[in-house]
């Protein structure tokens, strides 16, 4: 599995998301109770970016266009209107260095 650097702890809103890029994948890093999540950037629903319009609700993300929500844990839907689960990435934090490995995204069973 390879990790890149994407950010550090510090570079990661309150309460928001932070889009991290590698040219393939489109990433946006939460954090969490100290707990660093990397889900897919693109809403499942309409394809809004959820680091510029969505924000944390406990350990939901939650996407204002139609208020659909996803768990940041598994990318899986816990609101409606959004039928289909976020990619999940791998994410590890090393002191305040925060990576992803963009080429393990998966969707969760
Ligand atoms: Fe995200 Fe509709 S675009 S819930």
């Amino acid at each position: 599995m390879a990790f890149t650097k994407v950010c550090t702890l510090q570079n990661i809103p309150e309460n928001k998301g932070l889009k991290v890029e590698n040219g393939e994948a489109s990433v946006a890093v939460f954090k969490v109770n100290g707990k660093v999540f990397a889900i897919q950037d693109l809403c499942s629903h309409g394809l809004w970016s959820l680091s510029e319009i969505g924000y944390l609700e406990g350990d939901a993300v939650v996407c204002p266009l139609h208020m659909g929500k996803f768990c940041v844990h598994t990318g899986k839907v816990t609101s409606l209107p959004p039928n289909r689960p976020l990619k999940k990435y791998p994410a590890l934090v090393e002191g305040e260095d925060v990576y992803v490995a963009f080429d393990e995204g998966y969707i969760a069973e």
